[in-house]
């Protein structure tokens, strides 16, 4: 059976009809939506990993019909300058790159949650996400120097005159 869902992907609305067991997954690459990366299948490694209504979810896992009207936004989506992106880069924070748009997500998610979190929290968030190349030294680093640059950004915020 094939339901009509309404899809709203990094701001963009999509109507389509999709198989009722159709995983949020596919639909998003077959919009062309490449960033987000399909390795496990079976929701064990975050490469996945998009923010729906700003909360992680792992689309290998999810059915399409159940994000009709909610907000997905997915790392290929982000803006040109994104913090995240930009600390990643300057971290060195990628081998392959196969992991990095999940990863990059879940950093996303928990800087909204924990603006400062520390290095303990930024592991524990990451947790479910696996690196084959290794790099996790360099993507909590990332995490950090991302939060450091909004804090600091702040201060010159209150510091500026209104
Ligand atoms: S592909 Fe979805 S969690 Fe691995
Ligand atoms: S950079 Fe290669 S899997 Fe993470």
């Amino acid at each position: 059976m094939t339901t009509d869902v309404r899809l709203s992907v990094n701001g963009v609305r999509h109507r389509l009809a999709v198989d009722d067991d159709e995983l949020l997954l596919t639909t998003l690459r077959r919009l062309g939506h490449t960033s987000v990366r399909e390795g496990c299948g079976v929701g064990a490694c975050g490469a996945c990993t998009v923010l729906a209504d700003g909360r992680s979810v792992s689309s290998c896992l999810a059915r399409t019909v159940r994000y009709d009207a909610v907000p997905v936004t997915t790392a290929d989506g982000l803006p040109d300058g994104d913090d995240v992106v930009e600390e990643f880069v300057a971290a060195r924070a990628m081998q392959c790159g196969y992991c990095i748009p999940g990863f990059v997500m879940m950093s996303h998610e928990l800087l909204a949650e924990n603006p400062v979190p520390t290095r303990e929290q930024i592991a524990a968030h990451l947790e479910g996400n696996i690196c084959r190349c290794g790099t996790y030294q360099e993507i909590c680093a990332a995490v950090a120097a991302t939060s450091a640059r909004r804090q600091e950004r702040a201060r010159g915020d209150e510091r500026r005159p209104a």
